[in-house]
This record gives structure tokens, sequence and C-alpha cells, in this order.
């Protein structure tokens, strides 16, 4: 693991797109796994500055989220795939057909998540995968819990979890209750992993994740275990 410590989020966002270009770069038709969150805007206006300057091209990526609230559909303005088109898609020439979001209103979510899975294992697994951090520890939504999960599957949001999202939200009602995320295999099986955190209250929990004992209780820390990590922290 590379745990790196920056002195503002300017300079991990542009870490974190420098890794992510690397990528691009050197390997064209990778498979990029990406993340919502406040954490990775930075990083996405960092690509996308790239793309713009002629330095970056998307034509052949193909990227698979984490994550998707159930029950918002891709119009809703706060469904993970309307963030990734307004954030990264629509400023980038990433062919739509290549992003992937699981559906959070498909009918059988079982199904879906089932699904999801299988078309990762098709695309040869994720290259480099983004992640950032809740504040209890969670990847994508993967919440602490008495097991890890595998699979990409439906979970019930943690209270934590719920009100820490409610910012993004005109009220706390109105965030969903459930997501559907991808578990720990897609994301422990992806060649690279890079987790990005920002801000003084994600120390505690960086801390527990990266150099405490590995538990459920805590999903990140399942993350010790990859042999290619880098996490890039910025407390201001
Ligand atoms: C959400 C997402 C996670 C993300 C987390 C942290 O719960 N499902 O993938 O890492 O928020 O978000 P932020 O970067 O805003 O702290």
């Amino acid at each position: 693991m590379r745990f790196i410590q920056v002195e503002s989020y300017e300079k991990l966002s542009r870490m974190a797109a420098g890794i992510i270009a690397a990528q691009v770069i050197s390997k064209p038709d990778s498979v990029l796994g990406l993340a919502t969150g406040s954490s990775p805007i930075g990083t996405y206006k960092e690509l996308i500055k790239g793309f713009e300057n002629g330095d970056l091209d998307f034509s052949e990526i193909t990227s698979v989220n984490l994550d998707e609230y159930v029950g918002l559909t891709g119009e809703n303005d706060q469904s993970y795939r309307y963030f990734m088109n307004n954030n990264l898609f629509y400023y980038i020439n990433i062919n739509n057909e290549n992003t992937f979001v699981p559906n959070g209103c498909a009918d059988d979510l079982a199904a879906e998540g089932a699904a999801y899975d299988e078309k990762i294992k098709e695309l040869g697994g994720i290259d480099l995968q983004l992640l950032g951090i809740g504040l209890d520890g969670h990847i994508g939504f993967n919440e602490p819990a008495d097991f890890f999960t595998k699979e990409t599957h439906v979970v019930d949001l943690h209270e934590s979890t719920i009100e820490a999202n409610s910012r993004f939200f005109a009220s706390r009602d109105d965030v969903p209750t459930k997501a559907i995320t991808m578990g720990m295999m897609s994301i422990m099986q992806a060649k690279k992993v890079l987790l990005i955190a920002n801000g003084a209250n994600k120390k505690d929990i960086l801390q527990k994740a990266f150099f405490g004992p590995i538990t459920p209780e805590v999903p990140a820390s399942i993350l010790q275990l990859h042999p290619d990590l880098t996490v890039i922290y910025s407390e201001n």
C-alpha cells in the first residue's frame, strides 16, 4: 500500500487524475471502475481538462460504476447515473454505451446484481478502481457488517450514511434507504485500486481502515490485502 498525504484537495485531485491518466494512456481500452461522492469531483475536472487539451482520449474506455440508489432513475438529479453524466461523461469522448452504472430501478434487483457482475467478468475485470470512503468505512455502499459480501447486492443504508448523504438532498426524508452496490469481489479483483479521501473528518476512519485490523466492521480495511493500492489523503 502507498499512503500519500498531500496538503490540499487540489493536489489530491491532480495526483489522482494523473494516475487515472497514466492508465488511460498506457491502456486506451481500459476498464475504469468509477466512484461518486464529493471526493472525486476535482479528479474528474482534471480528467476533463486532460481531454480538452488533447492529452486524453476516452473513446475506447469502458467504465463501471460502484453503486446506485434504489428507486432513482438516471434522470433524477440525485442519482449516481446523473452525477456521472454531469460530472464527467458529458464532457469527455467516452461512448455512452460503454458506461455502466447499476440500475437501481430494475424490477428484479438480485438479477440486476448478478448481471452486473457478469458484465464486469465479460469485460475482463476492472483495470483501475477509483474509490472514496464513507465516514463509517464503507466503500461503494458496502456498509459495516458481520461479513464481507462478494457480489453486487442490495444494501440497507446505515443511519450515518443517510445522514452524511442528506447534504445532497432537499431533505433527509428524500434520501433513499437502499442502494445497489458492487461487492468486494469486483473491487478486490481490480488490478489497481486508488482511494481518495479529503477532510479532517476522514482522518479517524482512514487510520482504522488502513492501519487497524482487517474486519467487515470497517469494510475498506479489506483493501489492505490488495496488492496494488494507493491511498491519497488531504486533511484540508
Ligand atoms: C457515498 C458513495 C461512496 C463514497 C462516499 C463518500 O456514500 N456511495 O462511494 O465514497 O459517499 O463520499 P464523499 O466523497 O462525499 O465523502
